[in-house]
């Protein structure tokens, strides 16, 4: 069984056999929540299989090439072994809060550019590997 939770309500990844990490990226940084449970639980995750995905990009890109993680996240990934990365296309859209979002918006640059099917089979890669 797979758990969805947000990086901020879990307290311990004990009872997890596998972990999947996501952030979005804000000025090329993981958002604090992911990078605050990378840190707080480095030693457990480095423990068990591990991987890391990332959302951003506000066009198509994500899906005509692979994007390698941001630096920090690489590094992390190094550190703790992880298993691969992905990013994949984000989302910005009217509500969001910030004036950096809203100038986003204001320009047009915003939308929905999550690509389910490919979130999904890249969900459904790491089942396989851990069935195997
Ligand atoms: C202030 C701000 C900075 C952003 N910086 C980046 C960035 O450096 N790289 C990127 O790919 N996307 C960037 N984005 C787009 C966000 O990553 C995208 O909206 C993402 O879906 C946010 O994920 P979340 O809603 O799960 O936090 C930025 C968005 C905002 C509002």
């Amino acid at each position: 069984m797979a758990r969805a939770r947000p990086a901020h309500a879990v307290p311990s990844v004990a009872a997890y056999d596998a972990v999947v990490v996501g952030g979005g990226l804000y000025s090329g940084h993981w958002h604090k929540d992911a990078r605050r449970f990378v840190r707080h639980h480095r030693k457990a995750l480095a423990e068990r299989p591990l991987w890391f995905f990332s959302s951003g990009p506000l066009d198509a890109s994500a899906g005509e090439r692979d994007i390698p993680p941001v630096p920090g996240v690489k590094k992390a990934m190094g550190r703790l072994d992880a298993r691969g990365h992905a990013t994949f296309g984000g989302c910005l859209e009217q509500g969001a809060k910030g004036w950096v979002a809203r100038m986003i918006l204001r320009n047009e640059q915003g939308g929905d550019f999550r690509d389910f099917d490919r979130i999904r089979a890249w969900a459904a890669r790491i089942g396989r590997e851990l069935t195997e």
